[in-house]
């Protein structure tokens, strides 16, 4: 059997399994076994002609009558107090509304952190600019407002500012002292099954290293802004976020308001990677608004960003895996530390890929989190997956070299049945079928079992591959809105986001197949938080949040549509479970000649609109099925035997993420995935001085990111293969890239050169 038609088989019995639908006990989603319609099309970005003429509009390019400038001022110290602070010439200054600082700041309460303070949380519960204290390096501590942007940055350096600074721990060997235990999502991160370190000692091949990732620093293309006014006590935010209703509530908290008096819309992101949150500046913005009377746009400088944006932590993890001949694991060891801020709660969770990843006799998975004074660290693009799968995969191709067996054959060896840590079942995982037709596609037949063995000219050849795994989240709070006009026309309103992954169109193109509706009759809206539900494009899972929320309204709306119809419908009798939409009518499932169109039930009905509003189910699925987006990554670089650069050549990832809802943007997540994955492997490294606690290359001229001519050719490819168990069939695609990375090319420049890298990032200087 070739690996397509295995595939497509594994495909049938995929479909085939859903009797009981997508949740547990609950409705099955007719689009998971949709073969017509606009599921699995390229459909180019609805938003696409605004970009591109310039005519969409982001956070900084709202106007608002009378608007001032807003600049930032950030402490040189870690901790300690403000001893004087002289504004008095910054107020001099052309231009100059307001120089605010901590004496006559409006009084706010602390922001709550992001993702609700029991939880995994990013950001931080610190005072904003109420008080003297100092508590990282970078911190504002003034904000001025001008007629013009030149004109308050220039005033801001004209305040003269001293400090009083106080011991501060900026040594991350020293914080080691004071660790403790990580907490992610309310759950520790720790997790032992049978005793692995004595299976490790005594198993007959094993691997004990220990891998070094470095802080990251979030840049995305759209720095960090907001444009706010006041009404009276009722704020406006243009913002560019990716989490409206949270931004909303928490600003509501800051400023002792109902949540409904706080309007935050964010029509377009210039990309979040899990920066987009709520940050001091919103608030800094909205408070100096309140007191200068005026409306007011910040937009962050790139330095700025740095400083108060916080970035992904960096790791200590030691991997261990102690493994039979044949390569069985007897023991899987992951565990170490990281660094982090003192008042946030975001361990990067850097063992969750080797929770499911692989079989083994015994476990031991844990993270420490050592607290320092720096900035809060965040979520940034597969937080704990992007750095725990080099260190996990690069430790897998380790022992493959010491077994002497190829890694594709070791992985699919340790292949799990069921989830090896829970013990549920996968809900969908066909990664076996990703490696073997990844390899074929790849050439991985013409690798060099040998390393340093391949070499033309200066420069030596290899090929590395890796697992990418990101889970499948759906967050609860999912609820939407659909209205049906008479036209025959639907508009959702959802409060999700539009960063520049697609999802405004491919949630376009999903619910015009849920109602039978063409693309040209659906208009999605989103991105403002006065629209049903709290749906966060965070954790890879705003696609199945949204869908969820979907099905649940339509579901309602046509439920009170046929109700509405009456008995001289085509339709009487039928309940929403036994129709479905198609060309503009609604159909008898089993019969679609028994029809009558949209218009013509809206005519019957005699009102101008319909408008169903529902809650998504509560994420169950959980509770029945693990479920992962999987990757299989291989990676081919050329490495000069004199400079040590490397020069990645290919890269392939195969994909197994459920149904393709829109292969154009969702290979477009991909790709950018595996680029910021090069960067990660090859590059970018936030520079941190353990003297002051103070980030020394705040820019993209110091910290690197891949360019043009750093990205080869990246092919990617998926199984299609449909999860039973999600909305749409679909796991999520925005993360997953990102994953798998770092030790596909890690291990491409072990087989290029028999050098092992185990810190990153890889540059020349670690190759000499
Ligand atoms: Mo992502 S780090 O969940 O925006």
């Amino acid at each position: 059997m070739s690996i397509k038609d295995a595939a497509q088989a594994v495909m049938k019995k995929a479909v085939q399994a859903a009797p009981d639908g997508w949740m547990p006990g609950g409705t099955p989603d007719p689009l998971i076994r949709q073969k017509h319609g606009l599921i699995g099309k390229p459909v180019s970005r609805l938003d696409g002609p605004q970009k591109v003429s310039g005519t969409a509009r982001f956070a900084a390019e709202f106007p608002m009558e009378n608007m001032v400038y807003a600049a930032l001022k950030y402490s040189t110290v870690a901790k300690g107090r403000i001893k004087e602070l002289d504004s008095a010439a910054a107020e001099a200054a052309p231009g100059v509304v307001l120089v605010m600082t901590y004496r006559n700041a409006p009084r706010m309460k602390p922001a709550p952190l992001f993702m609700s303070s029991d939880k995994a949380a990013g950001g931080d519960d610190l005072p904003i600019m109420q008080d003297e204290e100092i508590h990282w390096n970078g911190q504002p501590i003034s904000l001025v407002l001008a007629e013009a942007q030149e004109q308050a940055d220039y005033a801001k350096s004209l305040i003269r500012v001293t400090y009083e600074t106080e011991p501060s721990v900026t040594v991350f060997e020293d914080a080691k002292a004071n660790a403790e235990q990580g907490v992610f999502q309310g759950q520790p991160l720790l997790l032992e099954i049978g005793d692995a370190e004595a299976s490790l000692a005594a198993a007959p091949h094993k691997v004990d290293v220990v891998y070094r990732t470095p802080r990251h620093s979030h840049n995305a293309i759209e720095l960090h802004a907001a444009t706010v006014g006041w009404d009276g006590d009722n704020l406006r935010v243009h913002d560019a976020s990716q989490g409206v209703a949270h931004g909303a509530w928490s600003l509501a908290q800051v400023f002792g308001l109902e949540e409904a008096q706080v309007h935050v819309t964010s029509p377009y992101v210039g990309g979040g990677f899990g920066s987009k949150a709520l940050w001091q500046h919103q608030i800094l913005a909205a408070a100096a608004s309140k007191v200068a009377g005026r409306p007011v746009r910040i937009m962050l400088s790139r330095e700025g960003v740095y400083r108060i944006v916080g970035g992904r932590t960096l790791t200590e993890q030691r991997v261990a895996i102690g493994a039979q001949a044949d390569g069985s694991f007897d023991a899987l060891i992951q565990t170490g530390m990281v660094a982090m801020g003192r008042h946030n709660n975001m361990p990067e969770p850097f063992i969750l890929p080797a929770m499911s990843a692989y079989k083994s006799g015994s476990f031991k998975l844990a993270v420490e989190a050592a607290k320092m004074d720096m900035l809060a660290n965040t979520f940034m693009r597969a937080p704990g997956e992007a750095v725990g799968t080099f260190a996990l995969e690069s430790a897998v191709d380790e022992l493959a070299e010491s077994l002497g067996m190829d890694p594709i054959e070791l992985r699919i060896r340790n292949e799990p049945e069921k989830d090896p840590t829970s013990g549920v079942p996968f809900s969908s995982r066909h990664i076996v079928e990703a490696y073997k037709a990844g390899a074929e596609r790849f050439g991985w037949a013409a690798r060099k079992a040998k390393p340093g063995t391949h070499r033309e000219g200066e420069w030596l050849l290899g090929m590395g591959c890796a697992t990418a795994t990101y889970p499948y989240y759906r967050m609860p709070g999912g609820a939407a809105r659909i209205t049906l006009t008479k036209d025959g026309r639907a508009t959702v309103e959802i409060a999700a986001h539009e960063m520049g992954m697609g999802t405004a169109t491919t949630q376009t193109m999903v619910t015009a197949d849920r109602l039978g509706l063409g693309m040209e009759c659906v208009t999605v809206n989103y991105g403002d938080s006065h629209f049903p539900g709290v749906v966060l494009a965070g954790g890879s899972q705003q696609t199945a949040s949204i869908g969820a929320s979907v099905i649940a309204a339509h579901r309602e709306l046509i439920t009170e549509l046929l109700k509405l119809a009456g008995k001289d419908s085509p339709l009487a009798g039928l309940d929403a479970d036994e129709v479905t939409g198609r060309d503009g009518y609604l159909c008898k499932a089993d019969e679609l000649g028994r029809r009558e169109s949209y218009v013509s039930m809206m005519a019957r009905i005699g009102r101008d609109e319909i408008t169903a509003e529902a809650t998504a189910p509560p994420p169950l699925e959980f509770t029945h099925w693990s479920m992962h987006s999987h990757g299989a990554m291989f990676c081919e670089v050329r490495v000069n035997a004199v400079t040590g650069e490397t020069r990645v050549t290919r890269f392939l990832g195969y994909f197994d993420c459920g149904r393709i809802l829109n292969p154009k943007t969702a290979a477009s997540q991909f790709r950018g995935g595996i680029i910021m994955g090069l960067g990660l492997a090859l590059m970018e490294e936030t520079q941190f001085d353990e003297r002051n606690g103070r980030v020394m290359n705040p820019s993209l001229a110091e910290y690197h990111v891949p360019v043009q001519m750093d990205v080869p050719e990246i092919d990617v490819i998926w199984t299609d293969i449909p999860d039973a168990h999600a909305p749409m069939g679909a796991h999520g695609v925005g993360e997953i890239g990102i994953t798998g990375v770092g030790a596909a090319v890690a291990n491409a420049i072990f087989n290029a050169t028999g050098k092992r890298v185990r810190d990153l990032p890889i540059t020349l200087d670690k190759m000499m």
